[in-house]
């Protein structure tokens, strides 16, 4: 049973002063910094880039996946929110597991967070990269080809033979021997200044971060403001061009948009009062950026025909196509900025998860080094840079995203089924407590309310997935949902479980069968990995492994 050992609620926040020799994080964000940290880390290539495959893929409809990815979030961000107020230290929910499943969990969590922090910050660079590069064009500054997409962009375009940036840059790349130099250098470069801004400090980054996102939300209400006087309403007919399916097949791109909220959860040690302030941070942030999808979506599909989103850069195009050349420029800026701050955060909350881990023995006591100086956890935000600037080198945009989607769905499961297993604890003054509804009546009702509706409103859903000739693989992950709900909801009924949790797992299990399953299957690689390290390394170094008798 060691592999389940816990570390005791309380004892999961290092001291303070008590870390490598008195070296502490600075402790200098306010609530207002928090909800900030929280739309820096939650608006970017999301709404820049992806939202574009995720309205060509679902049309109009894909309004109703924004909304649900933001109930989902809405869901887990409370129960991180529960999770902070009780446990306000740097890990997140790598620490939240913690105290909850015990360490092998914990590690898997870990390991799950590394593709939504630093995984996805490869996907953040390479949209950056995009717009920055349109960004210059316009100001009459040509970067070569061979110096602005990734080498496997490149040589698949020369393969398939599609002409474009991909096949100049393969044709006009100087070559070293036989390789030819193709590497996308705004987005290693971007990775190298954010790298050494976050080394130097978390107040330059607060401050940085701040003014980031106050120009992105001004630059957003412009495009919404401006985009609805393009509206033709027409374009939202019909609302679901591809069916439910297709506008569920965008679940990666329209999620990976929410992700980061729960990236203020790693500050907690940099936090003046963590247990009020980090719970009110990330609602706050995540309750605006909903907004702001919301009318984002409807104003993109009402643009255009939804047939036309297909593009990297789908509020762009929209004024390209509607002809409003002057606000091109307005957006390029927006999307450089708002992806910066992005990086930003998710560029913070890395070292500090490792800080957490490296803390409880399970990663090399290096990674919790605070910088004397910058008070920063300085050689965990280093390997983090690497960690993010060398696959730049080798991968591609879509293979990151659904990756980065996976993980970090992964990880809320796990946060909204932990807080089932917490104990009650008596109500406190100035400090978030996750509001206990009773799930035994409420959440069978909820569930046959649910199927009712789709039985009604998609009469062939049940049937189809049982259809197994041509879609047994596709049908798999949510033929494993259905039972899995039936499950969890008896469980509910017997325990009396909290309601807010229960729906929190429920939906975010529901967004995960929206994953193909080739990327379960990688997926299943990186946790097969990740387990041979914690055997090879954590196990044996656990500083709960030195407590025992
Ligand atoms: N939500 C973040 C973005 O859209 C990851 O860039």
């Amino acid at each position: 049973m060691s592999l389940f050992r816990k570390k005791p609620l309380d004892g999961a926040v290092a001291p303070e002063g008590e870390i490598h020799g008195g070296d502490t994080l600075g402790r200098h964000l306010t609530v207002r910094d928090l909800t900030f940290f929280g739309i820096a880390a939650i608006i970017g290539a999301g709404s820049f880039s992806s939202m574009g495959e995720a309205c060509f893929k679902g049309g109009p409809g894909v309004v109703l996946l924004f909304v649900m990815c933001g109930i989902a979030c809405g869901f887990t961000a409370l129960c991180y929110a529960e999770f902070a107020a009780r446990v306000p230290a740097s890990g997140s929910a790598y620490t939240y597991a913690y105290v909850t499943f015990g360490e092998l969990f914990a590690w898997v969590i870990g390991w799950a967070l590394l593709m939504e922090y630093s995984i996805g910050n490869i996907y953040v660079a390479f949209s950056w990269s995009g717009y920055f590069t349109n960004l210059m064009e316009g100001l009459g500054l040509h970067l070569p080809e061979w110096l602005t997409i990734n080498y496997r962009s490149a040589s698949r375009a020369f393969a398939e033979g599609t002409a474009g940036e991909g096949l100049a840059a393969w044709n006009n790349a100087p070559r070293l021997g036989g390789l030819r130099i193709i590497f996308d250098l705004p987005a290693v470069a971007i990775n190298v200044l954010i790298t050494w801004l976050v080394y130097v400090g978390v107040k330059e980054s607060r401050n940085v971060s701040n003014a980031m996102v106050i120009l992105k939300l001004a630059i957003i209400v412009l495009v919404v403001f401006v985009g609805a006087a393009y509206v033709d309403i027409d374009n939202w007919t019909p609302f679901l061009p591809n069916g439910f399916g297709g506008v569920m097949a965008g679940v990666s791109a329209v999620f990976f948009a929410y992700i980061g909220f729960d990236a203020v959860s790693t500050l907690a040690e940099e936090s003046k009062d963590p247990q009020r302030d980090l719970p009110r941070g990330m609602i706050r942030s995540l309750v605006i950026c909903t907004a702001v999808y919301v009318l984002l979506a409807l104003v993109l599909t009402g643009m255009v025909n939804w047939s036309q989103l297909d593009v990297s850069d789908p509020l762009a195009e929209v004024f390209q196509l509607r002809g409003v050349k002057w606000m091109l420029y307005i957006v390029s800026i927006a999307a450089v900025v708002a992806m910066t701050s992005v990086l930003l955060v998710f560029q913070l909350g890395q070292p500090r998860i490792w800080m957490s881990m490296s803390r409880d023995g399970l990663l090399p006591k290096k990674f919790a080094s605070i910088h004397p100086k910058h008070r920063t956890p300085g050689f965990s935000t280093i390997v983090t840079g690497l960690v993010v600037g060398l696959p730049i080198f080798f991968t591609d945009e879509s293979f990151i995203l659904d990756f980065t989607s996976i993980g970090t769905l992964f990880a809320f499961v796990l946060v909204c089924g932990g807080v089932l297993l917490l104990p009650q604890r008596p109500r406190e003054k100035g400090r978030f407590h996750l509001p206990y509804f009773n799930s035994r009546w409420t959440a069978p009702l909820l569930l046959v309310g649910v199927v009712l509706l789709l039985v009604m409103t998609i009469p062939d859903y049940f049937p189809g997935l049982l259809d197994i000739e041509g879609h047994a693989a596709q049908n798999i992950p949510q033929l494993i949902f259905w039972p899995m709900a039936l499950l969890l909801v008896i469980m509910a009924h017997l325990k009396q479980w909290s309601l807010i949790p229960l729906l929190g797992l429920l939906s975010c299990s529901y967004l995960l069968t929206g994953m193909e399953v080739s990327n379960w299957s990688w997926f299943s690689v990186w946790l097969v990995i990740g387990l041979v390290c914690y055997f090879a390394y954590g196990y044996r170094h656990s500083k709960l492994a030195a407590q025992r008798p």
